[in-house]
């Protein structure tokens, strides 16, 4: 199978800078290298051109809207010409921000899209909700047709998912309105609670079997920040108490083993704020599990 690398090197949708090299930080931890020894092959497309930021106080309330939105629009248009030929879409980012983009491109193509949301937060705000104005902690809102049209109306459709085929993974962070958002629109999320209740193990078990019946393509969006900073401390909004290292590598490796991922981005690497790239590292041995390696 054919794997397209494209990177985002996005940094307006939240506001620590370094976070747009992220794609480079995770091609120097060797994507390329650990993905072909997996068999695939890899098609690196570069990294896609992001509007420098300008002065626009006509955004009230969202950040960079107008580049965010820009960025977006090119990244659709990139990840919607990987799934027509059929390729696999790993997209390095870059903030979360630009999981706006994946979606729009993925979701024309799917019947029923899934989506799993690996994450401390939420990202299910909306410009009246958001206590920050970062559009990295909207994306999920947004591909549910929720927020600015700006957004919304990426890719000419919206909505790009329908809530009840998400799963948030290693929720610990909700603000007033996201959680409100949940219970409204009856969103799945195993927060760390259930992780340490349940185990990874089930955790996982029924993500996989509550998709499979109801979704015919899945997206994995993983924030480096769902990880605890122990693991991932190269992330912009760390919170503490979350996945390790560990449970991480057996989610990727059930998901692997189930065979549903058929997109996925890896986001919130910051060099900048990491030690010795190690969260690029960590990233990139969870993508070698996410393809399916194993040890013996
Ligand atoms: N909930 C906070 C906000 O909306 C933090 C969002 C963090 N999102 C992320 N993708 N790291 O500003
Ligand atoms: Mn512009
Ligand atoms: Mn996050
Ligand atoms: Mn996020």
């Amino acid at each position: 199978r054919q794997i397209s690398l494209i990177g985002v090197p996005m940094d307006l949708g939240q506001n620590r800078r370094g976070v747009d090299m992220g794609p480079s930080a995770i091609r120097y931890a060797g994507v390329v290298e650990r993905l072909k020894k997996l068999n695939y092959a890899i098609e690196d497309l570069g990294d896609i051109e992001i509007p420098n930021p300008g002065k626009r106080p006509e955004d009230k309330g969202l950040k960079n809207l107008h580049e965010v939105s820009e960025g977006n629009i090119r990244l659709t248009e990139i990840v919607d010409e990987t799934v027509e030929k059929g390729h696999f879409p790993l997209v390095l980012g870059g903030d979360h921000s630009i999981a706006i983009g994946s979606l729009a491109g993925i979701a024309k193509h799917a019947e029923s899209l899934g989506v799993i949301w690996y994450d401390a937060h939420g990202d299910l705000n909306t410009g009246e909700t958001s206590p920050s104005g970062n559009i990295h902690g909207m994306p999920l809102a947004v591909s549910l047709g929720l927020g600015d049209e700006k957004l919304t109306q990426i890719g000419h459709y919206a909505p790009k998912i329908r809530p009840e085929n998400i799963v948030i993974v290693g929720a610990r962070s909700l603000d007033d309105g996201e959680k409100e958002l949940i219970k409204e629109k009856g969103i799945n999320v195993y927060t760390m609670h259930e992780v340490d209740r349940l185990g990874m193990t089930k955790v996982m078990n029924d993500t996989i079997q509550y998709l499979k019946d109801r979704t015919d393509h899945v997206h994995l969006s993983l924030d480096l920040d769902g990880l605890d900073p122990q693991d991932a401390p190269g992330v912009g909004t760390p919170v503490v108490g979350g996945l390790s290292f560990r449970e991480s590598h057996l989610a990727m490796e059930m998901l692997a083993e189930a065979d549903i991922i058929t997109s996925a981005e890896f986001v919130e690497v910051n060099p900048i704020l990491d030690e010795k790239n190690k969260t690029a590292s960590v990233a990139v041995d969870l993508m070698g599990s996410l393809f399916g390696e194993k040890l013996l």
